[in-house]
């Protein structure tokens, strides 16, 4: 199952589930967000090809979601403009659960990348994984993130106050949630 869709500068992109050839531009964004050292609560890249193909050996077996936003005239690793991930809970009684996580490369944000991935990647948790409400944390400085996130239905439930501790200072997270339902009845295909 794929998508093209056209974003704000008129160019077209493909939006589709993640292949193996897919997993070098997917840590180079993440790494790149690392980086940027204002957004994750991580302080370490991952460079290790092991840990990268762990990790996407994993999202196979546990049947996770990871979409990736594909840029059709560049080649690989740089035609991976943003992925979203929708895991599953770590929690037996909540598979109902998916956790939802979404990076887009800098160059390509704010041109609606951000909004077609996590839209494609509700929508197929739902369809593949029965996936009934979407959870994810952000911080609170976040502007973006919490923008786009308001716009697409999510609501706050909480805020943990100083949750993270990085480059000298704390940041408070807030976590939000979708009823899948809800997202679909509101926008339908
Ligand atoms: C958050 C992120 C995934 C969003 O992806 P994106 O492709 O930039 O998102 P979109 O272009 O679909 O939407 C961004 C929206 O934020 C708005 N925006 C940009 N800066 C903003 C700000 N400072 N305050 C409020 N809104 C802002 C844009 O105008 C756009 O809204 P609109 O479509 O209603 O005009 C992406 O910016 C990113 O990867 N950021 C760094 C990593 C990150 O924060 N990941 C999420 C951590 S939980």
């Amino acid at each position: 199952m794929k998508k093209i869709i056209e974003i704000k500068n008129g160019e077209q992109v493909i939006i589709r589930h993640i292949d193996e050839s897919d997993i070098d531009g997917v840590w180079d964004n993440f790494n790149e967000v690392i980086d940027e050292g204002i957004y994750l609560p991580v302080l370490f890249p991952v460079k290790s090809q092991y840990e990268k193909h762990s990790w996407f050996n994993s999202l196979k077996k546990e049947n996770e979601i990871c979409i990736v936003a594909i840029h059709p005239e560049k080649k690989a690793p740089k035609n991976i403009l943003g992925q979203c991930e929708i895991s599953n809970s770590e929690w037996d009684a909540a598979i109902h659960i998916g956790k939802l996580g979404v990076i887009v490369k800098s160059d390509f944000r704010d041109i609606g990348i951000g909004y077609h991935l996590i839209d494609f990647a509700i929508r197929e948790s739902k369809r593949l994984n029965k996936k009934e409400k979407i959870t994810l944390s952000t911080f609170t400085e976040n502007q973006r993130a919490l923008h786009l996130y308001k716009k697409m239905g999510f609501n706050t439930v909480g805020i943990r106050k100083k949750q993270f501790f990085m480059n000298s200072r704390y940041y408070d997270e807030i976590l939000m949630e979708l009823w899948i339902n809800d997202y679909l009845e509101k926008n339908s295909d």
